[in-house]
């Protein structure tokens, strides 16, 4: 057992536990963002969906909690890896242009941070009900959770809307990079495979931003609308 953490806590290990704690986080962001987009398919449907997770019950909590770990993991390697590169340079790069290293790359850990300030922020506006509170008790007064119109009217309010669009920019950003570099930290290094991995990793990004920036967007253009409520 103590080659086991020994392994996974040596900067190669590290770096692998990443990266498939990177592949189960996309495989849940993908997921999510299609569930979501049923909201193109109407009240019924979105709150159909809603309430089929709700009623996973003890399933969905272990889903969550098994969610959290993973997420846990991935910010611990991001924190550790970070310290140790930093150790090996401590002094900062005279030019930061000589660096042959992408934007993205460079600011791998930066939007990271942001991203997880997100999911936080996120948790309680939908989960919790912290953010938006009169709409979350709107949707919560009837038999049947109405989610379908906490969510559109939610992003009917453009700081909302604006703030989950920027911050899908930058989900993208981190995943640009992200992506591909799982598929290299899994053994994806020969020449042959990089631009395969560069195409599949772009493709990847922009089907999560433009799906995912698409619901706010539809609904501050009011083309996503609560049935009988005129905004
Ligand atoms: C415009 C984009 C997004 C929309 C409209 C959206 C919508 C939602 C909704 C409605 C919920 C509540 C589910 C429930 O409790 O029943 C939720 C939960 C959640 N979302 Fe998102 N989401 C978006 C993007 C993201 C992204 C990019 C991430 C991760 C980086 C994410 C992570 C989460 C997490 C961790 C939860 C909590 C899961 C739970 O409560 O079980 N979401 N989201």
């Amino acid at each position: 057992m103590n080659w086991l953490v020994r392994g996974l806590n040596s900067s190669i290990g590290t770096k692998y536990l990443m990266a498939v704690t990177g592949l189960l986080l996309l495989l849940f962001v993908i997921t999510h963002m299609v569930g979501n987009l049923q909201i193109y398919l109407g009240p019924e449907v979105f709150n159909g969906y809603a309430e089929m997770m709700q009623g996973l019950g003890t399933l969905l909590w272990a889903m969550r909690l098994g969610l959290l770990l993973i997420l846990l993991v991935h910010v611990r390697c991001a924190v550790k890896l970070t310290a140790e590169a930093k150790e090996a340079r401590p002094v900062p790069y005279a030019m930061k242009r000589s660096v042959a290293a992408s934007y993205a790359s460079r600011t791998m850990f930066m939007t990271g941070m942001i991203v997880l300030a997100f999911i936080v922020f996120h948790i309680l506006h939908f989960t919790t009900g912290t953010f938006h509170a009169d709409l979350y008790a709107e949707a919560h007064e009837g038999s049947h959770p109405d989610m379908y119109s906490m969510f559109v009217k939610s992003f009917h309010h453009a700081p909302t809307a604006i703030a989950y669009m920027t911050a899908m920019v930058l989900v993208g950003i981190h995943l640009s990079h992200g992506v591909s570099s799982l598929f290299q930290s899994m053994g994806f290094v020969r020449p042959k495979y990089r631009e395969m991995i560069r195409v599949t990793g772009l493709g990847i990004t922009g089907a999560i931003v433009a799906g995912n920036i698409s619901m706010p967007l539809m609904c501050i253009m009011n083309i996503v609308e609560v049935p009988g409520v005129s905004s």
